[in-house]
């Protein structure tokens, strides 16, 4: 507990007494959907809160600072980045109004399949930790809550709302709640519970409701001294998720708890003492994020938490960070030709910066990731962003004078065509330019028609007695050649296209198709038509009515127009690299293919990717292919592609970070903070599909890498391990040694010393691995290979050599006993290797421990 808290803690005490049952019960739920109910007559005032780990979306509408993916944020290993991020988030929630911030996400990326993967860190429990330590601790220190879900193993989408992980207790301890763990002992002011539950072999239960691992675990054992807050919509039941150990239901004011816990307390299911500890938590948390002052004249105001930013985050200053931050998570996973930075032909690699030997360049960029990049990843993480820069103009703007820049999409990466222009259409009763829209009861009966002049595929807040509307459009079609238009939706419809019934549905959908986010990425039905006139469009959808969430309408209108074949588009893109200097492919996921709300069902590039990339790289050997993804992707081409570079899901600066690193301005200098599999059959937990509900973690502690080097011997080999990130020189490393001391906490000191070989200043990420005591082959065989134990950044000018100090924690050396349900420090020679990825290690020392102070 910080010591500003507990100096207000009698006082808060002295105001719980003073509250009604009535108003705890209150104080316990949601008063919305993004906000807790205030009681004026104590000083509390509502604390909002809002998602979410890409940006503070707010709840007023408006635009964000748009971050990278947080596996990008993990991508650099660089914790000062991660805290200026951290404080990023302060500023963006104060801009906002947001006291309390959804994220981060420290589930761990069990499966490259899981669709929010890219909301993740990494597959490693350590790397997790220090990233999301340094993030939370510095938006805390001024005066913001960060929120840090989903408590615990919620890593995968699919059946989100019901499934339960079964997790043996020492892979959770030493795995699944090691970040969690880490956060609560560095401070974290609140956590968010699970919609999955857990079967850790004691207790099977919803999260919410899961008594030992709340009360017992997260409470009582590491003092949590924070606020429990549901995920949205996922309490299921009053009196078990009140002793589960859920403080807050979110949102409210209706749900189990809005609905049934006051009178669960009046008639005596639930003690109105059960309801203390959790408004007191609640109380504690207004404190901490300024929205509780004490009425005058009561002693010991707990005093604002809030300091000073140390820069003032204008949304120049935001994208200047930002386009830092994205520049340095990118991976360079290979570049044998020397392509990256951009050269002419013929030309050597300009030393240290751009390619301002001033060669004009003749470019090709090419993809539809080019032309249309993925900047976010699907679901409740998304954020309006402040700005969009795009590759084609940031390229356009960094390289030398008299350069091209020649764009082409040449791929088809989405299933869907691209949305009707509305000022195609005219109403058909009215003969204005739009759509035109009747809002209809349950019985058919028109209750309110309009014309509208845009349509951005969502109708929102629809009143509460509208049942379904009715759309309909006359579509100008004329230009000659087939066209194809449609909806998508979700719930009841009929769609129909010049009379012809094209799509129906009868399942009616609520809060459920919400969770699962299958509204955002419908499906659309298509119909071919001729053009040369017009056509009818008349669709009647159903109006989503979801509990805890605004009434809307999906209808993605969608309508391809006659042009080239994808063959024809093909053939212009590699038409336009075999032109070129140098030909960039941007290829990657898509929303329709990374999102929450479902996992992925293999890792292939969606659409006519692999065939882009196949024939450019055919047409010019002086390719860079960027990968625009969260997750891995399967990449079949790789052995003939000369340089690849991962690009992330890159957030608002997507095209100054790639122009900067493309020129040389800032050393990609990234690392791969999961595993890239050669091939979807290697992969070691290829799916996470419950059966009868369940997820077994079989795998236990071999999560991710650990995995791959498990079966290092026999098993296939990755496309890129984790670690792995090349930067733009060459490292030679020179010695390594270990402490004798053990640190403060009873860790390790390892000492490195590394040269850069290469010609330019680069930054090394050194990365140290713990092997176990050659005994626990046989003493504790489930103990993996190896894992990380420590890491540090550094950055050293060309040809120096430095030294740098790699603290790896007590727990790194510790595992977790069923037996005495403790810790314990297994004796033995540890091996710590040093090096630049899993599979690159280069330098080992031998540390013998229970010889050694801990
Ligand atoms: C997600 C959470 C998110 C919440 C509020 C849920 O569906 O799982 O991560 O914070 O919605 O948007």
């Amino acid at each position: 507990m910080s010591s500003q808290t507990a100096t207000a803690e009698p006082q808060l005490l002295h105001l719980l007494d003073q509250l009604t049952v009535e108003e705890k019960a209150a104080l316990v739920v949601g008063a919305g959907l993004w906000s807790t109910a205030p009681v004026e007559r104590i000083g509390l005032e509502p604390v909002v809160l809002s998602d979410g780990p890409v940006g503070v979306r707010g709840t007023e509408g408006g635009t964000s600072a748009m971050l990278p993916a947080p596996s990008a944020v993990s991508a650099t290993w660089d914790l000062t980045l991660a805290a200026t991020a951290g404080e990023l988030f302060a500023a963006e929630a104060r801009r906002h109004g947001v006291d309390v911030v959804l994220a981060p996400q420290v589930n761990l990326q069990r499966t490259p399949v899981g669709g929010r993967h890219f909301e993740c860190y990494s597959e490693d429990p350590h790397l997790t930790s220090e990233v999301a330590v340094a993030l939370v601790t510095a938006a805390q220190a001024h005066g913001v809550g960060m929120c840090v879900k989903h408590y615990v193993a919620n890593d995968s989408e699919t059946e989100r709302t019901r499934y339960l992980s079964r997790v043996d207790a020492r892979t959770l301890r030493e795995v699944y709640l090691q970040p969690f763990e880490r956060l609560v002992q560095a401070g974290a002011w609140s956590i968010m519970g699970a919609y999955s539950g857990v079967d850790d072999g004691e207790v099977a239960a919803p999260m919410l409701e899961h008594g030992p691992l709340v009360n017992g675990v997260l409470k009582e054992e590491w003092g949590f001294d924070g606020l429990v807050v549901s995920d949205w919509v996922g309490t299921q039941s009053v009196a078990p998720a009140v002793r589960g150990g859920l403080d807050l239901q979110m949102p409210g004011p209706d749900g189990p708890w809005g609905d049934g816990l006051l009178d669960a307390v009046r008639s005596g299911e639930v003690a109105e003492h059960e309801l203390d500890d959790k408004v007191l938590r609640l109380l504690r948390l207004a404190a901490r994020v300024g929205r509780l002052s004490l009425p005058d004249g009561v002693a010991g105001a707990p005093p604002s938490t809030t300091s000073p930013l140390a820069v003032e985050w204008t949304r120049d200053a935001s994208a200047a960070f930002l386009r830092e931050l994205t520049a340095r998570s990118i991976v360079v996973l290979k570049d044998t030709a020397g392509l990256v930075p951009l050269t002419a032909p013929g030309e050597a690699a300009a030393e240290g910066d751009r390619t301002s030997s001033g060669t004009a360049l003749r470019v090709a960029l090419l993809g539809s990731a080019a032309v249309a990049p993925f900047f976010q990843g699907g679901g409740s993480s998304f954020v309006v962003p402040d700005r969009l820069s795009h590759p084609a103009d940031a390229l356009r703007e960094a390289l030398p004078e008299g350069s091209e820049v020649v764009l082409h999409a040449g791929s088809r990466a989405l299933r869907n065509p691209p949305l009707l222009d509305v000022a195609r259409c005219t109403d058909p009763v009215s003969g204005e330019p739009g759509l035109r829209l009747d809002l209809l009861a349950g019985d058919g009966t028109v209750l309110e028609t309009q014309t509208l002049a845009t349509w951005d595929g969502w109708l929102q807040d629809v009143r509460p007695d509208a049942d379904a509307v009715r759309l309909r459009a006359t579509v100008r079609v004329d230009e000659p050649g087939e066209h194809e238009l449609g909806v998508g939706t979700v719930g009841v419809h009929e769609v129909r296209v010049d009379g012809d019934v094209v799509a129906t549905g009868s399942t009616v959908v609520a809060e459920d198709v919400v969770l699962a986010s299958g509204h955002n990425h419908p499906v659309a039905v298509v119909r071919p038509l001729t053009g040369g006139g017009t056509a009818d469009l008349d669709a009647t959808l159903q109006v989503v009515h979801p509990v805890g969430y605004d009434d809307f309408v999906r209808a993605a209108l969608v309508h391809r127009l006659p042009g080239p074949s994808p063959e024809d588009e093909l053939a212009e893109a590699v038409a336009a690299a075999a032109a070129s200097d140098v030909a960039i492919v941007v290829v990657g996921t898509t929303e329709e293919v990374e999102s929450e709300g479902y996992d992925r069902t293999d890792l292939d590039l969606p659409g006519n990717q692999d065939e882009l990339v196949r024939r450019v790289l055919a047409a010019n050997p002086r390719t860079i292919v960027v990968i625009n993804a969260g997750a891995p992707v399967v990449l079949p081409w790789l052995d003939d592609a000369p340089a690849v570079l991962w690009g992330w899901l890159p957030g608002q600066e997507a095209g100054t970070a790639l122009a900067d690193v493309l020129t040389g301005a800032t050393e990609p200098s990234g690392r791969l903070p999961w595993t890239l599999p050669a091939r979807y059959e290697d992969v070691p937990v290829p799916h996470a599909v419950p059966v009868d509900r369940v997820v077994d973690y079989a795998e236990g502690l071999d999560v991710g890498y650990r995995a791959w080097e498990r079966r290092a011997a026999t098993g296939a080999a990755p496309a890129a391990p984790f670690g792995h990130g090349l930067g733009w020189t060459t490292w030679s490393y020179e010695s390594v040694a270990v402490g004798t001391e053990a640190t403060a906490d009873g860790g390790l000191e390892v000492t490195v010393s590394l040269r850069n070989t290469g010609p330019r200043d680069g930054r090394e990420v050194v990365q140290v691995y713990v092997e176990p005591p050659a005994e626990d082959a046989e003493r504790d065989p489930r103990r993996p290979v190896r894992w990380l134990g420590g890491f540090a950044v550094v950055d050293v000018p060309a040809g120096d050599s430095t030294t740098v100090t790699v603290r790896v924690p007590a727990r790194a050396l510790q595992t977790w006993d069923d037996g005495t349900a403790a810790w314990r420090t297994p004796p033995g020679e540890y091996r710590l290797r040093a090096g630049r990825s899993v599979r690159d290690l280069r330098l080992t020392a031998v540390v013998p421990v229970g010889d050694i102070p801990r």
